[in-house]
């Protein structure tokens, strides 16, 4: 497995290469960001995993300067799972030598949901991803569903941009006890961990409710945003959209996404379920 940091080594390095999946992440690699991995093997015979802590996605006031930096256990982590040619983790002036001044501008979908709670987050987040993929030019980039609404916008990028690369999305990996994988979960207190796994038991009732014919969407979304209230989270959103757009959903969609995001004490956590019903 190579470490590679800057564009012009990776480019000489791949230029052979004709099969590359590409993993794009922030590191601090965790078996959600493994399981990308596992699923970029399957796709190509050449392995790139990205990892870099792109400010441009974090708003003032956000964790970007606390945000877990750990490169050399992620190589350990990487070495150990065999499966990686190579990671490509720039420095800040390999991706951003100048101001980045040329910035996407983003559809409709990226102003909703999380894009209302961090305003410029999908704009960073799609202009970086531009970039990598201009770097390192993959047939295929593995992207994790628990970033549902980042997923479709991924998909978007490269379907309105006409990017030649595939978007493979990955199921969420989460612990036994049902709390999705993240990064971020390393802030939560004792306590707090405990509590974290609320979010994902008040979608799953959402859910359940749904599949057992409950149609009343909003009064869903409501009792979930008021559940969580009760136990001190401070919810950013509790959502029932169409699963292919993310438009609020009507009563004869059979395809269903149930998104969350809320605030424990610092932390902030986002999950969501997929929903499939027979009207
Ligand atoms: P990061 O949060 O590091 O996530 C990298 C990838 O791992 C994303 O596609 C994300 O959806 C996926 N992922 C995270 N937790 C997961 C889990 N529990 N199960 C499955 N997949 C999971 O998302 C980003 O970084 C950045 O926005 C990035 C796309 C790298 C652009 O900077």
């Amino acid at each position: 497995m190579e470490l590679v940091a800057d564009i012009s080594s990776l480019r000489a390095r791949l230029r052979h290469e004709s099969s590359i999946a590409f993993v794009p992440t922030m590191g601090n690699l965790h078996e959600g960001h493994l399981s990308l991995v596992r699923l970029a093997q399957q796709e190509a015979d050449f392995v790139v995993v990205g990892i870099f802590v792109n400010r441009l996605q974090f708003a003032p006031g956000e964790d970007f300067d606390r945000y877990p930096r750990t490169l050399i256990d992620d190589c350990k982590l990487l070495e150990n799972l065999g499966a990686v040619d190579m990671v490509f983790a720039p420095g800040e002036k390999d991706l951003y030598p100048v101001p980045q001044e040329f910035m996407l501008e983003l559809p409709p979908v990226a102003h909703i949901l999380e894009g209302e709670f961090r305003p410029g987050f999908f704009r960073g987040v799609a202009t970086v991803v531009l970039k990598l993929l201009n770097i390192v030019q993959p047939q295929a980039a593995i992207f994790g569903k628990k970033d549902f609404q980042q997923l479709h916008i991924m998909r978007e990028l490269v379907r309105q941009l006409n990017l030649p690369v595939e978007i493979v999305a990955g199921e969420t990996v989460r612990a036994p006890d049902n709390l999705a994988s993240s990064s971020r979960n390393r802030y939560l207190t004792t306590e707090e961990r405990t509590e974290s796994t609320r979010l994902y038991q008040v979608l799953l009732q959402v859910k359940q409710a749904i599949e057992n014919g409950n149609r009343n969407f909003h009064g869903l979304e409501e009792n979930a945003k008021k559940l969580l209230r009760e136990h001190h989270w401070k919810t950013d959103y509790v959502a029932v959209r169409h699963r292919d757009t993310l438009d609020p959903s009507c009563k004869e969609d059979e395809n269903l996404v149930i998104l969350g995001a809320a605030r424990l004490g610092k932390t902030r956590l986002i999950d969501n379920l997929e929903i499939s019903i027979k009207n």
